[in-house]
């Protein structure tokens, strides 16, 4: 089968077309640094040629308010448009789980107007809502940094690898569409300022990590339903003390 990736060259487009290549299927890479740009249409129309699965694993390079919203409208909406007009006939997404919940956040709104438009086209779709990636956490810390001080609340996390996440998204790629939306995530609920904390005494950073319940994640008040799947998500195996211990270099 033919699958385009959009957004094939970022940390999980790369992963999924190693995956797919690996069971056989023809694959095509698809961002602005191969030509195909969703936002301006460069390129799209030529590589659905002949597909049959669309994967979009695409982000915003702006994660501003009003820019990432702008980002998934124009980008949801021209890469359906042009889906259509290909025939294509499984449309795959990246979304996040707890999206619906967490809609007081500019990203989250912007991601639950791209869930909204795979789900009022004609295309078949599944809609994959992934937790937060263990590459991730670096950003989350970034987010909540003030001096030596990273403020966080205790909230559930079930943070999942990125490879886990391509793995799984390619299986469900080459699957019969769900027309719904099946969730992922690691194996094991770590709260966010723990996992923070055990991330930076990794990399002997020495920040320090204050519990705060009102500190936000990136500004939006979480709990300990927040950012944690419902009742059957999909478990991806790797623990993060394993991916901790073999991404950060020894000695
Ligand atoms: N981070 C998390 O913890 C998390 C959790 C759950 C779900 N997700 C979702 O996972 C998805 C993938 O995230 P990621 O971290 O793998 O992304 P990433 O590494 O930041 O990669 C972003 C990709 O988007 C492409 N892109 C940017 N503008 C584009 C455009 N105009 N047209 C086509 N492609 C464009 C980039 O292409 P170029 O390199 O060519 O510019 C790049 O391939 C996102 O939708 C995100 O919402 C993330």
């Amino acid at each position: 089968m033919k699958v385009v990736v959009i957004g094939g060259s970022g940390l999980i487009g790369k992963k999924l077309l190693n995956n797919l290549l690996q069971q056989g299927h023809e694959v095509v890479a698809a961002s602005p640094s191969s030509g195909v740009n969703t936002i301006t249409g460069e390129g799209l129309a030529e590589a659905l040629a002949g597909a049959q699965i669309v994967v979009d694993v695409a982000n915003s390079p702006s994660f501003e308010d009003t820019a990432v919203l702008e980002f998934f409208e124009t980008s949801g909406r021209n890469l359906l448009a042009a889906e259509t007009a290909a025939g294509v006939r499984h449309h795959v997404a990246l979304s996040v789980v707890g999206t619906d919940r967490l809609l007081a956040s500019g990203y989250f709104r912007a991601k639950m107007a791209q869930e909204n438009l795979i789900k009022a086209s004609p295309i078949p779709y599944t809609i994959v809502r992934a937790t937060q990636f263990f590459e991730f956490v670096g950003a989350i810390a970034q987010s909540a940094t003030d001096g030596q001080t990273v403020r966080l609340p205790p909230a559930l996390m079930q943070p999942i690898v990125s490879d886990d996440v391509a793995a799984a998204v390619a299986d469900i790629a080459v699957g019969e569409p769900l027309n719904g939306t099946v969730e992922l995530a690691g194996p094991e609920l770590i709260p966010l300022d723990e996992l923070v904390r055990r991330y930076l005494s990794a990399n002997r950073d020495t920040r320090k990590v204050t519990t705060d319940v009102h500190a936000g994640y990136f500004g939006t008040e979480v709990n300990d339903q927040s950012l944690t799947p419902g009742d059957n998500p999909r478990l991806g195996p790797t623990r993060f003390e394993d991916w901790l211990s073999r991404s950060i270099p020894q000695g």
